[in-house]
């Protein structure tokens, strides 16, 4: 018992330890993913706007410099000097820095010094700290250059700061959704791995319960359908069956038990009954009760085993064909005197060569008892049927007699393990011929069925003709 205490400990440790690492695990991974949705998106919005940024800020500059082009193209550089140096005087409420030169880089107007070394000639708006002539400290541009036909250049710059202070706001924005996408992803998979949790803890606990030995514990289920409802429909049934098959394994064992009981009673009785003064006759008696009844315990014990065997589904793989018409052809002739015996006349009707694949003792052990009970308990009818037919596929194989049969609500008790009805009580038996028989059909895929035979019983065997799979 402490055994099965520490073992059951640590069952629950290992369960624990578990729960712990997948609700971590689950929850890291639900908030990597809600990252790895929320960062591409955040990504695409903070280009999207900045672009927008972007050309909101260089329309004007790009206005500004069609108008020089303008300028030049009428007036040459003259023309443009001009107004490029009534440009740079408006410095300080103009936010613009703008230059030109000579092809030797000398400066012919605007308000910067002297040519930026940092500014190349391209098509692209650059970022350049320039110093305006007049401001005394530099700022932040972002600039373009240009060079014109005749090798003068040209530079425009717009002061940064605005646009500078939007982009620090819209990425502070950005940051803070990121920021705020761990803890809501945080707080999702634990929600996920709490639920996910209560559903293993749930199948978990029906496990230790069962394995606890209480069979009748069972999962609750909710009907929906979903997958955990169906695992846990699945197992439930997993354990109906078992129940089932325990208890059916644990009446079996009891009748076993109270059925030997009886006969070995008996033997041992007979045994002490015997003393040494006794005559050889009563010697004889009693050896003969004894082998009388040893076979009947015997009797009991195979048709158990076979019941057993043939439930498990063994022997199937020495399966062969067995001709069933030429096997009732025989039996009939077996029980005739039998039968004659219990003054009852003996009937055969069939077609021939009815072959089915199977095992041949259990077959006919099985036959045997449907004639064995009808002359046991049907004789009063006076006359048994032995038939046999090919009906769609199927062989029928029927034995009835025409006394008083079994009525349909009892029809199961007799099939039963040890189900023996009371009229039965006075005739020698154990109650396993019919499930022998029941076990024997299902072995071979096939079915056995109680009928009425108005009156009597009618007992069918169905087979497939076909090899069972
Ligand atoms: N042909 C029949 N007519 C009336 N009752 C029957 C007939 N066959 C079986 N029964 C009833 O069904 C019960 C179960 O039959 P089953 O063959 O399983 O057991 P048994 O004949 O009593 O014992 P066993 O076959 O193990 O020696 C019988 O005890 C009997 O009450
Ligand atoms: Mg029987």
């Amino acid at each position: 018992v402490a055994g099965r205490e520490v073992a059951r400990r640590q069952r629950i440790g290992i369960l624990r330890r578990y729960r712990a690492s997948t609700s971590v695990r689950f929850t890291l991974l639900h908030v990597l993913l809600s990252l790895a949705c929320t960062i591409p998106v955040l990504v695409y919005v903070y280009e999207q706007v900045d672009a927008i940024l972007l050309s909101e800020f260089t329309r004007p500059l790009e206005f500004r410099q069609s108008n020089l082009d303008k300028q030049f193209r009428s007036g040459g550089i003259p023309k443009l000097q001009s107004e490029v140096e009534s440009r740079a005087a408006r410095v300080h409420h103009d936010q613009t820095a703008i230059l030109l030169v000579d092809p030797a880089g000398r400066k012919l107007a605007g308000n910067l010094a002297d040519w930026p070394r940092s500014v190349p000639v391209s098509d692209r708006w650059v970022p350049a700290t320039l110093e305006r002539e007049g401001v005394g400290h530099s700022e932040q541009f972002l600039v373009r250059s240009k060079e014109l036909p005749t090798g003068h250049r040209l530079l425009l710059g717009g002061l940064l700061d605005n646009r500078a202070e939007m982009q620090e706001a819209l990425l502070t924005a950005l940051i803070a959704a990121l920021a705020l996408a761990v803890p809501i992803g945080l707080v999702g998979g634990l929600a996920l791995a709490r639920q996910m949790n209560r559903m293993v803890a749930a199948i978990g606990d029906l496990g230790e319960h069962v394995s606890a030995g209480d069979l009748t514990r069972r999962a609750d289920t909710d009907g929906s359908g979903d997958p955990v409802d169906r695992l846990k429909s699945t197992l439930n049934q997993m354990l109906d069956r078992i129940q089932k098959l325990v208890e059916e394994h644990r009446v079996l064992t009891d009748a076993l038990a109270h059925d030997l009981r009886s006969p070995l009673t008996r033997i041992s009785m007979q045994l002490a009954g015997a003393s040494p003064d006794c005559g050889s006759h009563d010697h004889a008696a009693r050896f003969e009760m004894i082998g009388q009844e040893i076979g009947g315990v015997l009797h009991i014990l195979e048709s158990a085993l076979q019941i057993s065997r043939a439930e498990a589904g063994a022997g199937k793989e020495s399966f062969e064909p067995v001709d069933m018409s030429a096997m009732m052809l025989d039996l009939y002739e077996i029980y005739g005197p039998l039968a004659s015996a219990a003054k009852v006349r003996l009937e055969f009707e069939g077609e021939g060569g009815l072959v089915v694949h199977g095992d041949r003792i259990l077959l006919a052990r099985a036959v045997s008892n449907l004639i064995d009970n009808a002359i046991k308990y049907g004789a009063g009818g006076n006359v048994i049927f032995l038939r046999t037919e090919r009906k769609m596929g199927e062989i029928r194989i029927e034995v009835s007699d025409r006394s008083s049969g079994i009525p349909e609500d009892r029809r199961a008790e007799a099939l039963r393990k040890f189900g023996r009805l009371d009229h039965a009580r006075s005739t020698p038996g154990s109650g396993l011929g019919l499930t022998l028989v029941n076990a024997v059909a299902s072995l071979h895929a096939g079915s056995f069925e109680l009928l009425d035979h108005r009156p009597g019983l009618r007992a069918v065997i169905v087979l497939p003709v076909n090899r069972p799979t």
